[in-house]
């Protein structure tokens, strides 16, 4: 899956970047927003030596922004495109596809509000789930407006929930006061019916706003990329503006988000930098690993190593010694024996790991300057000379798949 994330990135130019795993409680609690479940609830802060808080990144974004003021990135051809993979940390109540750390994989286009880098990200996150081959996804899709428009959105979803405030669970309650966007993604059934009828953000945004998500959607039209409209999808973190999406299986369950991500026009000028308008998406690996085995999909052997190098005796151990780094120099994947083990129990460590040759090296080898080369699928061995063994190796690496097959 990283190797496939790491292909995505190189396709649409996107450069790694690697965060500290713990940055100050201050920037989660200003970016993701103290109203948050992740930073009310779900951060692990602790004190340092020097009396600072400390936060476990809860997640990717406010991080990468933070890099991007502290280093200046605002001088490099914008927008910067970086993107992570990174283990991140919530306290949430562990279950299936929910843990306490889980990895994500993700990635940020800074600075510029065109709707078609949105199309970007968007697209990018979609062909990353075709390349690994995931089946029946949704892309849900919704736009919440920014600081002009919101307020007024924020309002009506006040009045409409005011009316229900006795049906509604405890949580959403508070949410009705603290964060009232977060009532739309309710789980709760009471509290679904109720979402059902309420105001709708893409109704209340201004023109800019819904200038920039007609344009998005006609882009993600023109790049034939279907996607549904959600209007109860606010997602969970504070800093998000107009576009929000995620990816989901259409398997049921609470956890059937592999990814999701949208627009931070605000992040980086609260953080400190420039008005800097952004879009990013990260995608859960861990869910991701369960949606490939849930839908069998074929996964590459992990690669072995090509050659098992044996020997008996100690002048033998020191030419094979020599001839394992001579393999490695020349890209060959080789693994030496160690210890003094039976060449039966040599041999049989080569074939346990898969190994393709084995090459054994005895008194007699070493006196005539030869080594025995075996194909460890045939069980077939001939003597060839020390000398010609590395660029006989690399010969038969470079031809292994054209010719199906070699013989020894
Ligand atoms: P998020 O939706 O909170 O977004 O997390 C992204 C993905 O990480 C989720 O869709 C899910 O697959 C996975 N995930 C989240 N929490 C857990 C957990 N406890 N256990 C396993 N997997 C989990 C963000 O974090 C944003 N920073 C995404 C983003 C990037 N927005 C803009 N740029």
């Amino acid at each position: 899956v990283e190797q496939k994330a790491e292909l995505l990135c190189q396709l649409y130019g996107y450069k790694r970047i690697d965060t500290p795993l713990f940055e100050e409680a201050e920037l989660f609690a200003r970016s993701v927003g103290e109203e948050t479940e992740v930073v009310q609830k779900q951060m692990y802060t602790f004190e340092d030596r020097g009396g600072a808080q400390m936060t476990l990144r809860p997640e990717g974004t406010a991080p990468v922004c933070r890099a991007y003021v502290e280093h200046g990135m605002h001088t490099l051809p914008q927008p910067v495109k970086l993107y992570y993979i990174a283990p991140i940390f919530r306290y949430e109540r562990p279950q299936a596809g929910r843990y306490r750390e889980h990895r994500q994989f993700g990635f940020e286009a800074i600075g510029e509000s065109d709707p078609l880098l949105d199309v970007e990200v968007i697209t990018m996150a979609w062909q990353f789930c075709e390349m690994l081959g995931i089946q029946g996804l949704s892309l849900k899709l919704n736009s919440i407006g920014c600081r002009r428009c919101r307020p007024a959105y924020v309002e009506a979803l006040k009045g409409y929930y005011s009316r229900y405030t006795d049906a509604i669970c405890p949580n959403c309650k508070t949410r009705l006061v603290r964060n009232p966007l977060r009532l739309l993604d309710c789980k709760e059934p009471p509290c679904r019916n109720i979402a059902e009828s309420a105001p709708k953000s893409v109704d209340y945004l201004c023109e800019e706003c819904r200038a920039h998500f007609g344009h998005l959607k006609s882009y993600l039209d023109l790049m034939e990329l279907s996607f549904e409209l959600d209007y109860h999808l606010v997602r969970g973190l504070d800093y998000y503006t107009r576009t929000v999406f995620e990816i989901q299986t259409r398997e049921e369950g609470a956890q059937n988000a592999l990814g999701g991500g949208g627009r931070y026009d605000y992040l980086v000028e609260e953080l400190g930098g420039n008005p800097t308008p952004a879009v990013g998406f990260a995608a859960g690996l861990e869910r991701i690993i369960s949606c490939v085995r849930r839908q069998d999909i074929p996964v590459p052997p992990p690669s072995e190593p090509k050659v098992y190098i044996a020997y008996l005796g100690e002048r033998a151990k020191r030419e094979a010694t020599e001839l394992v780094t001579s393999l490695r120099k020349a890209g060959i994947p080789t693994i030496q024996a160690v210890g003094d083990r039976s060449l039966k129990a040599q041999m049989r460590q080569a074939n346990s790991l898969g190994t393709t040759y084995g090459v054994i090296i005895g008194e007699k080898e070493v006196e005539g300057g030869t080594v025995m080369l075996r194909d460890m699928s045939r069980g077939e061995q001939r003597e060839i000379a020390l000398a010609e063994l590395v660029s006989l190796l690399r010969k038969k690496e470079e031809n292994c798949g054209k010719e199906g097959g070699i013989v020894i």
